[in-house]
């Protein structure tokens, strides 16, 4: 790939709807965001205590133009300046993504602009090139979000082997559920990283799931079936729940399996850059023990802003700038893939 230094100026509108973030932004030759306007729904979900799959299409529909509108102003920029329109067509909610495909289509074809759909999991992982400028592939990256926990290597731009993958329930999965279950509701990840700061992580042996046939993969079931099994013990037994040691030692036992996997890859591949993505990549506990790991070992240690590692437009527009200078251009026809495979072409 070549310097993005010497190309002229490639300004991608980003757009991203998978699930109960509507966002847009623009950004600069995949490096740069110059705008990174986020409409999080949380506050209407949190009542059901989690996401309600209509509600959050709704809301898309309602909010899109104006996002896009706020990104296109906060960048400075206009529709017309705009080189390609980069929209996240799966996986994710299909009604959601529907909203954001029909979007970034029309907006495209009004303006004559190239349509380029982008893999969320793809746009988790270039959220990297934007916090960190000089980053190049190859590198190593576990993906940990709501819907997904991969490791994966990244070979070159757009060119991803799956090394290991979830079982069962992803890790963000498991914060939500486990915080649903010990009271602090939806959404789990960032409340169960803030309450553990005043729990002991040692108080309550959780398991650490070690899968025989495939050192790489992950399965947190067991973990989350565990935690209920501890609380329903406790009921039974009347003994009082200490929320902040549940959440304290829970949030442990996933921060070392997945820092236990990556170390295990880094060492096998003799990886030197490792990175992170994802939502729960923006957890506190797992961030610091990563960097002391890779530290410890000589790895160059990337991980995004929070802001950029939860779902964000941004990430969209950076990973759409790769595959638009790979020539890739979607049809009129793109539609929502909700179970997209990260690496599988439509
Ligand atoms: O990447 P993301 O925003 O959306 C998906 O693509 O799924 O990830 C959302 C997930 C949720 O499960 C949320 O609880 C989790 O990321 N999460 C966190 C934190 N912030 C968000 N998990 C642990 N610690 C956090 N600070
Ligand atoms: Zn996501």
């Amino acid at each position: 790939m070549a310097d993005v230094k010497n190309q002229e100026e490639v300004l991608i509108l980003g757009i991203e709807t998978s699930c109960d973030e509507t966002a847009a932004a623009v950004v600069r030759n995949g490096r740069q965001a110059l705008s990174n306007v986020i409409y999080s729904q949380i506050d209407l979900h949190t009542v059901y205590g989690g996401v309600v799959p209509e509600i959050a299409s709704r809301k898309h529909i309602e909010k899109i133009n104006q996002v896009i509108q706020k990104a296109l102003e906060d960048a400075g920029t206009t529709l017309e300046q705009i080189t390609a329109v980069a929209v996240t067509c799966g996986p994710g909610l299909v009604g959601a993504l529907l909203v954001g495909v029909a979007e970034a289509k029309a907006i495209a074809f009004a303006s004559g602009k190239p349509l380029v759909g982008v893999h969320h999991i793809e746009g988790h992982i270039c959220a990297n090139y934007l916090e960190d400028k000089e980053l190049e592939p190859p590198f190593l990256c576990l993906v940990v979000s709501g819907g997904h926990s991969h490791l994966v290597m990244v070979h070159d731009y757009g060119a991803y082997e799956i090394l290991g993958q979830t079982r069962d329930d992803a890790a963000g999965e498991a914060f939500d559920k486990v915080a649903r279950a010990i009271g602090l509701g939806y959404p789990g990840g960032p409340k169960i990283d803030r309450v553990s700061c005043e729990g002991n992580q040692e108080a309550i042996a959780f398991p650490r799931a070690k899968l025989e046939d495939s050192v790489y993969d992950f399965s947190f079931s067991g973990l989350k079936s565990a935690v209920l099994n501890y609380l329903h013990d406790c009921e039974r037994k009347g003994i009082k729940v200490c929320q902040a040691d549940v959440a304290a030692s829970f949030q442990k036992a996933v921060v070392d399996v997945l820092t236990e996997h990556s170390l295990r890859a880094i060492e096998q591949y003799r990886v030197k850059k490792f990175a992170i993505a994802g939502g729960v990549a923006s957890n506190a506990h797992l961030r610091a023990a990563l960097q002391e790991a890779c530290a410890k070992r000589g790895v160059a240690f990337y991980r995004p802003a929070p802001i950029l590692c939860t779902d964000n437009a941004a990430m969209i527009g950076a990973a759409g700038y790769y595959e638009y200078q790979k020539g890739v251009r979607h049809g009129w026809d793109l539609n929502a893939v909700p179970g997209l495979k990260l690496g599988e072409r439509i």
